[in-house]
């Protein structure tokens, strides 16, 4: 059974038409078309999914679709504006913190909460942080390089 729900992505007011239980993962990215939020495991085990809901991150793969009415949700499409990446992108780029960049979304969309919660976070924050988000290419070491030149980059 469907039924038709307004949610709120990236500043605007979406239609979807979607079974309530139906995953938030599922709507985003096959009837809204933002796919840069992944699916990987599936169990809310990976982060790959991740995105900010009232600006906390949240595992899309595991949401009901209609617990996220309501909400802002804040997908990776989000991020560049205008031409210009966030920092966050800027500084994955600038580390080269990524090698396949399956979890590249999730791990900007976590650390975005994460600078704004901490704005200059030691190792230790990040790696606290950032624990439920997996990267299975190894580059924990260079995100968290990332983070901190992202750190950087937004205090300038
Ligand atoms: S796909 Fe959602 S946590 Fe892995
Ligand atoms: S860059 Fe491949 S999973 Fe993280």
């Amino acid at each position: 059974m469907t039924s038709v729900t307004e949610l709120e992505v990236n500043g605007e007011r979406r239609k979807i038409d979607a079974d309530p239980q139906t995953s938030l993962l599922t709507v985003l990215r096959d009837q809204l078309g933002l796919t840069g939020t992944k699916f990987g495991c599936g169990e809310a085990e990976c982060g790959a999914c991740t995105v900010l809901l009232n600006g906390q991150p949240q595992r899309s793969c595991i949401m009901p679709v209609s617990l996220a009415a309501g909400k802002q949700i804040t997908t990776i499409e989000s991020f560049e504006k205008d031409g210009h990446l966030h920092p966050l992108q800027q500084a994955f780029l600038d580390e080269q913190a990524l090698q396949c960049g399956y979890c590249t979304s999730g791990m900007i969309v976590t650390a975005s909460a994460l600078l704004r919660h901490h704005p200059d976070p030691t190792d230790e924050e990040i790696i606290r942080y950032m624990e439920g988000n997996i990267c299975r290419c190894g580059t924990h070491h260079r995100i968290i390089a990332a983070i901190h030149r992202a750190s950087r980059l937004i205090a300038s």
